[in-house]
């Protein structure tokens, strides 16, 4: 028999303007951390960047000694801006994301019209995740599993008993996340649902968002069995014609996040701004009638 997993200490910080949840996850044997999905504050129609949310995660990282070993990007991010490189830059850590980022930084590159100083290679990360790709927090085993379908990039991070799905899941009464993004797919998302599922029912399951739906509390942990009964939208042995119908419809009736245009832009660079110009000034494209 294997030994049981270890389990982290998961800490969370709700983003209430962007609705993210980030996370820190703590190796119960040691100090290190790793630091899942992070937010940097915007206000779009000021063109204001500030850090309010990652500096609360750096305080906490500070107050408790922890030792960031890790950034994790669960996947290319479309609706908050991440400060990954803004945490990294006080805290250090390796920056990591999965492998297909580069198919994303091809796509947006092109919808950008980024020009050839943009690399798209996933060079801006220290670490391209591959599906079953494992590494270390401390003494804590991880892995990443390849979960695209709301993204080319998509990956579910394991850490101990504790699994970080991204935009993959919802909570059981959220359901499942958009399909429809360039690169996106619902019955590809539909096939990396089941890989989360398949992994042990007493599994902790985190969420990258709540929209709180029908009125609750914002909530974002949840376990592999809860899902497996209770989502409603893969739960109950739903088939996966009835998932890809149900979900391509919906898709069709959503607008776009809010935040998309400069999401996508940082996010594709790791987090970072676009360059500045021969003026010194940063700027972000809308591109027109595109997206
Ligand atoms: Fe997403």
């Amino acid at each position: 028999m294997t030994p049981a997993p270890v389990s982290p200490e998961v800490t969370a910080f709700f983003d209430a303007d962007t609705n993210t949840i980030s996370y820190v996850v703590k190796d119960p044997g040691s100090d290190a951390c790793a630091i899942v999905d992070s937010v940097m504050d915007i206000d779009y129609a000021a063109g204001r960047i500030s850090y309010d949310h990652a500096d609360e995660i750096i305080a906490f990282v500070n107050r408790n000694k922890l030792r960031v070993e890790w950034l994790i990007e669960t996947h290319v991010h479309a609706d908050h801006l991440s400060a990954a490189p803004y945490i990294q830059g006080i805290l250090g850590g390796k920056l990591g994301i999965g492998a297909k980022i580069t198919v994303v930084q091809e796509t947006f590159g092109k919808i950008f019209n980024e020009g050839t100083e943009f690399q798209r290679d996933g060079s801006q990360f220290d670490r391209l995740f591959e599906d079953g790709d494992s590494y270390m927090v401390g003494g804590m085993e991880c892995h990443a599993i390849h979960t695209p379908g709301h993204t080319p990039a998509c990956m579910t991070h394991v850490m101990g008993d504790a699994a970080f799905v991204g935009d993959t899941l919802f909570m059981p009464d959220g359901g499942s996340a958009r399909a429809d993004f360039p690169g996106g797919d619902a019955g590809t998302l539909y096939d990396s649902i089941q890989k989360v599922l398949a992994l042990p029912g007493e599994t902790r399951l985190f969420m990258c968002h709540d929209y709180a739906p029908n009125g609750r509390e914002i909530r974002w942990e949840t376990t592999v069995a809860e899902e497996k009964a209770n989502n409603i939208h893969v739960g109950g042995g739903r088939t996966r014609e009835e998932f890809v119908k149900f979900r391509t419809e919906r898709d069709a009736s959503l607008g776009m996040p809010r935040l998309i245009i400069p999401s996508l832009q940082v996010n594709m660079r790791a987090g970072e701004l676009p360059p500045a110009d021969e003026s010194g000034k940063r700027f972000l494209k809308v591109p027109l009638n595109t997206l």
